[in-house]
């Protein structure tokens, strides 16, 4: 058993793509494995300035994952907010970080390059949340000695800058930390988008996870398809068939692929497609907007999982305070 974590900044509304290239991912690593969660909204701050939205966000983040079936009796599901400790440890690394290091971290390198080529003073706009965001990130990480990272490939660095603190920390006060590994999941299917490009929120592409039926058709009857009429034979790797591989048993979407072979019209296979997606999402949808209208239910689950992150948290934070010269924290 292994321990992994990871954390999502609460930054919108869930759409498919991410319930296949994240959220589902998550819930098969979670198996076998003990599991932190955590909605991390100190790292959306830089982003959101307005209080209401921050919370908004979070909450509808957290009822999302748990409309998709997050078990918080399998995997310790918490608010990043809720752990204070995690900014004791952020202090204690700061002076072990090099600042070259966090020269290099990329959205930092990227605001940079912006700058210049804007004819800016090069810090122009950057404030020390973005630019310590790695020194966060990488307590994160250690405070709970997580082994694995499960983090799409736009991490990586982030969770490599968590290792080298990790060694530079344990060179200097002797073992303490686990050193942390990203795990990047090749395997994940790229989901595609309205327009057939990747699902993202920048490309205005996206599919959102639990908008009404009614919602859900308008967004199915947008995706681009070719011109070919009723009857032409179809491309049976088009995004309409993508789509459905997603939601369809094996057995449908075989059926379905052959009859888009065979020349069955774009918006019959838009109705079809309509019909499984809104079978397979409608038990969550539910649940989501149960939770939404039951708030208290769900602060109430991120309150326990906060009471659990802690407990390990404090556990770790007094090893690393004795390792550097300090009290126990008081209990
Ligand atoms: N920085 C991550 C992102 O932008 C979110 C995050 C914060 C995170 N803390 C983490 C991810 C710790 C993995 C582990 O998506």
């Amino acid at each position: 058993m292994d321990r992994i974590l990871t954390a999502i900044k609460p930054t919108g509304i869930m759409h498919i793509g991410n319930y296949f290239g994240a959220v589902k991912p998550l819930f098969q690593m979670s198996e076998g494995n003990e599991t932190f969660f955590f909605i991390a909204d100190y790292h959306a701050l830089n982003f959101i300035k307005s209080a209401e939205e921050l919370k908004n966000n979070s909450q509808m983040l957290a009822a999302a994952y748990l409309a998709c079936g997050l078990d918080p009796e399998k995997i310790i599901f918490f608010r990043q907010s809720d752990v204070p400790e995690v900014f004791e440890l952020n202090w204690i690394l700061s002076n072990i970080t090099p600042k070259g290091l966090m020269n290099r971290a990329h959205a930092y390198k990227a605001m940079v390059e912006q700058n210049i080529e804007n004819g800016l003073d090069k810090d122009s706009n950057v404030n020390m949340g973005l630019y310590n965001y790695p020194i966060l990130m990488a307590a994160d990480i250690l405070l709970y000695n997580s082994k694995y990272v499960p983090v799409g490939l736009d991490q990586k660095q982030h969770c490599e800058i968590a290792r080298d603190l990790a060694q530079y920390f344990n060179n200097r006060y002797g073992e303490t930390f686990v050193l942390p590994e990203p795990k990047i999941e090749e395997s994940v299917a790229v989901i595609p988008g309205l327009d057939g490009r990747k699902m993202s929120k920048s490309y205005n592409n996206t599919i959102q996870m639990f908008c009404s039926e009614k919602d859900l058709q308008k967004t199915i009857n947008r995706i681009v398809t070719d011109s070919r009429l009723p009857g032409e034979p179809k491309n049976d790797d088009c995004t309409l068939a993508q789509f459905y591989s997603l939601f369809g048993t094996k057995e449908q979407t075989e059926d379905y692929k052959k009859r888009l072979r065979e020349g069955l019209g774009w918006g019959d296979a838009k109705k079809e497609l309509f019909v499984v997606m809104n079978e397979y999402i409608s038990p969550m949808r539910e649940k989501y907007n149960y939770y939404m209208s039951n708030p208290q239910e769900v602060e109430k689950i991120l309150q326990e999982g906060s009471i659990k992150a802690r407990r390990i948290a404090r556990k770790v934070l007094n090893k690393v305070r004795k390792k550097i010269g300090v009290c126990k924290l008081a209990d």
